[in-house]
């Protein structure tokens, strides 16, 4: 690949500026320099390898050359809703989420906030980068990464949850360009109703564990055990806890597990 091939593959979405890598440390981290240069909403950073690709929680995530999809949007406040920046992470697993299902009649979901699994494997993760100065964010970075072929999948040593990719599950290879393009497309529309009910509701639908028993997981605090019920419209997490007690909670720094009660 190279920036004119990926310029024509997306030609007809409505981007801002274009980048393309054959290595980088990690487009989130390319995206916030290139903020700095002022370039416009919706200029997007690609790379094919990523040599400190970020996760969440300080993670590492794996690109290795030529396997999966590493990129990362840039959002300008001004035309953003700062309401909608908690939405951001469920938008960028949305996109992927729907094109696996529709594109590629994968059974696709949502480990909220920011996980795409597929048969109960991870094979995307988001995660947004937002610039904030006092109230008021001065950009926002909403990076997206996929395993598509099996070099792009983690070692299980270095995996905080079990992994696949589109190729495995798929059980054929695929264009991972064609990939890209179509993500984005659906990104870039439903950006369009980020702050509409039907795009909390297209969030919820596709989350994995409803109604079921799950944990979240906390650094330094105990565990959270309770029933999964859906989200409320900041992105928080909706859980009844065993005394039936609602509570919610914030992506920050948790990681959600189902919880096996038997
Ligand atoms: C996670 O699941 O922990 C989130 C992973 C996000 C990885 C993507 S790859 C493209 C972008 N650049 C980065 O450095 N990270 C994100």
């Amino acid at each position: 690949m190279d920036l004119r091939a990926l310029q024509s593959i997306l030609a007809d979405l409505p981007l801002g500026s274009l980048a393309y890598f054959n290595v980088l440390d990690s487009t989130n981290a390319q995206a916030e320099r290139w903020v700095e240069d002022g370039v416009p909403h919706l200029s997007l950073v690609v790379a094919d390898e990523q040599t400190a690709g970020r996760g969440r929680s300080g993670r590492a995530w794996f690109t290795p050359r030529g396997a999966g999809l590493a990129f990362s949007l840039i959002l300008r406040p001004e035309q953003i809703e700062s309401a909608s920046i908690p939405r951001l992470t469920g938008l960028g697993a949305l996109a992927v989420c729907e094109v696996l299902q529709s594109k590629y009649d994968l059974q696709a979901q949502i480990k909220w906030p920011n996980d795409v699994l597929v048969g109960g494997r991870k094979l995307t993760g988001v995660l947004v980068e937002a610039d904030w100065q006092g109230d008021e964010i001065r950009s926002a970075v909403l990076g997206i990464g996929i395993n598509v072929a099996p070099d792009s999948v983690p070692p299980e040593s270095e995996a905080g949850f079990p992994a696949t990719c589109v190729e495995t599950a798929l059980g054929s290879p695929i264009d991972r360009w064609t990939l890209l393009r179509e993500v984005l497309r659906v990104l870039l529309s439903r950006l369009l109703d980020i702050d509409q009910d039907e795009f909390l509701q297209a969030w919820e639908g596709n989350l994995v564990y409803q109604r079921e028993w799950v944990q979240l997981l906390r650094e330094g605090s105990e565990p959270v055990i309770g029933r999964l019920l859906g989200l409320r419209s900041d992105g928080s997490l909706r859980m009844s806890l065993p005394n039936g007690e609602e509570v919610f909670f914030q992506a920050g720094e948790i990681h959600l597990r189902k919880f096996d009660r038997s």
